[in-house]
């Protein structure tokens, strides 16, 4: 069964590559994305990538998963430490959701070991760069296997 997957990045993911490559990885975000693609068809899930800076998009396409998509994974870059807004979207989804971040968010500044997307999130992926990006759609191929 071919399970339709939403990949949402947030704010600052368009400069992946140039933005603190030591911090994110090198790779650009078309990159990651295509790796995702290609995860996709071995893992059974038909993918399809977003990205913007700004808020309210991110919350429109959260809002628009039910009865179109059967799971998400977002890394809401800075948004995931502030926004209340993207959590109350988040939490109206019965579908599984999984947080990434390319960075260890909780080696990093204090401001950033806080993330509300993790309230809503059945699991989180963080620190092992774009590879994490792999290891959450494996992860959301599995829960998805399991429920169907
Ligand atoms: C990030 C971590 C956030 O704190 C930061 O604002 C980002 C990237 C990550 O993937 O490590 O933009 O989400």
């Amino acid at each position: 069964m071919l399970h339709c997957t939403r990949i949402l990045n947030g704010r600052n993911l368009n400069l992946l590559g140039q933005r603190e490559p030591g911090i994110h990885g090198r790779p650009a975000l078309a990159e990651i994305e295509a790796m995702c693609r290609a995860a996709g068809e071995r893992l059974g899930l038909e993918i399809e990538c977003r990205q913007s800076n700004s808020e309210g998009q991110l919350v429109s396409w959260v809002q628009e998963i039910p009865g179109e998509f059967a799971g998400l994974m977002l890394n809401a870059g800075a948004y995931s430490h502030p926004s209340i807004a993207l959590l109350d979207a988040l939490r109206a989804l019965k579908e599984p959701l999984i947080e990434v971040h390319l960075s260890n968010i909780y080696q990093r500044e204090t401001f950033r070991q806080h993330s509300y997307v993790s309230l809503a999130a059945k699991g989180v992926i963080c620190g092992f760069g774009p590879r994490g990006y792999l290891m959450a759609l494996d992860a959301l191929a599995a829960l998805l296997n399991d429920a169907s």
